[in-house]
């Protein structure tokens, strides 16, 4: 079976058609995937405008499906169902996609599956690499998200821990910002700080012992939080007159390191406490290059599997909606066609 995926939750409008391979090992084909990127209309902005995001969905998607299924050499009545990304994201973004799909569903009268963007992400790892080890513990980390997940069966997801404050790739970002490199920050920052040293300057590192008021069920060790450091490289790009160079890859690398440390750190712990037969890491800062060599190199050094998507997969496409989606209508669960996009919806 085919199935058609769409992904309209950001700044990114994709479609791609993904196919079931019979192999249990590695259960899915990626057939398509167009993806039309908005960055150079928000680069103007400094940032991801909203109103924009939604106004140019609406322009692209015809057009990104269609091509999805010349690509992949389907047409609709060679489908089995259309999967959609319900949120979390931009609400007016994530309703043309879900709006698209709805009405496609309606008019071919297929079946509609929606999909969690961050289920998404994590099915990126299997798309990639196929099936998993489990139980698996997986760092999702991307522009909107920082958080851990426990798999313990596939489709399965339980919340260890997530951010406090800013997402890593919203850190990235405002880093970024503060250093003149423009949007969006993360491959900038990730380029410029190959050229840097990496201690530097010194920058603070949040370690957080109590639990979150907003999540006590959780005992809040395993938790992030970015938004002291970016204050510091704020503070320390505010007290000199201009900065060289040097000096800015010198502040990308210190920066670096101590996010990709922060990350790293906690999904190792999380791995041990949670006696992890393997480990992943998904979304969009998932294609820094640091943080790739450090998962890989400590995944040897603890004898643990370690995972990541390819880079194409690592940033939001819908190849990665779609396998998500097929996993979801074999589980038996679809979406009836007053399904709406949901800003905050909540995964597990
Ligand atoms: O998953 P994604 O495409 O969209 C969201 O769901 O947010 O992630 C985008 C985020 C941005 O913050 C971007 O700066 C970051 O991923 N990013 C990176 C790199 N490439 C993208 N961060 C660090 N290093 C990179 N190479
Ligand atoms: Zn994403």
């Amino acid at each position: 079976m085919r199935i058609l995926g769409i992904e309209t939750s950001c700044d990114e409008t994709s479609a791609a058609v993904v196919e079931e391979t019979g192999d249990a090992a590695k259960p899915w084909a990626i057939r398509s995937n167009v993806i039309a990127s908005q960055v150079p209309i928000h680069r103007e902005w400094g940032g991801v405008v909203p109103e924009l995001a939604s106004r140019q969905h609406i322009r692209d998607i015809c057009g990104v499906v269609e091509r999805a299924l010349v690509d992949a050499d389907a047409k609709w009545r060679d489908l089995g169902a259309i999967a959609v990304t319900q949120g979390p994201g931009l609400v007016g973004s994530l309703l043309v996609g879900v709006s698209f799909a709805k009405a496609a569903a309606a008019a071919s009268g297929l079946p509609l599956v929606a999909v969690h963007h961050l289920a998404g992400h994590i099915e990126s790892l299997v798309l990639h690499n196929g099936e998993l080890p489990l139980p698996s513990v997986v760092l999702v980390v991307s522009g909107g998200h920082t958080s851990l997940y426990l798999v313990e069966r596939p489709g399965s997801y339980q919340t260890l821990s997530r951010t406090r404050d800013d997402a890593a790739g919203e850190a990235y970002d405002k880093v970024a910002k503060l250093l003149g490199l423009g949007y969006p920050g993360g491959p900038a920052i990730d380029r410029l700080a190959n050229s840097g040293n990496d201690r530097a300057i010194a920058l603070p590192t949040t370690r957080l012992t109590h639990a979150d008021r907003n999540a006590p069920e959780l005992k809040g060790d395993l938790d992030f939080s970015f938004s002291g450091l970016k204050t510091a490289v704020a503070r320390y790009v505010r007290g000199r007159e201009g900065l060289s160079s040097q000096e800015i890859a010198d502040v990308a690398a210190s920066f670096q390191r101590v996010v990709v440390t922060a990350l790293i750190d906690r999904l190792f712990v999380a791995a041990r406490r949670y006696q992890a037969a393997s480990v992943g890491i998904a979304g969009g800062v998932s294609a820094n290059s640091r943080l790739r060599a450090e998962l890989m190199g400590r995944g040897e050094r603890r004898e643990l599997p370690a995972f990541l998507p390819s880079l194409s997969l690592s940033t939001d496409n819908a190849a990665m909606i779609a396998a998500a989606g097929l996993r979801k209508f074999r589980a038996g669960i679809t979406a009836s066609l007053d399904l709406n996009a949901d800003a905050a919806l909540p995964l597990g």
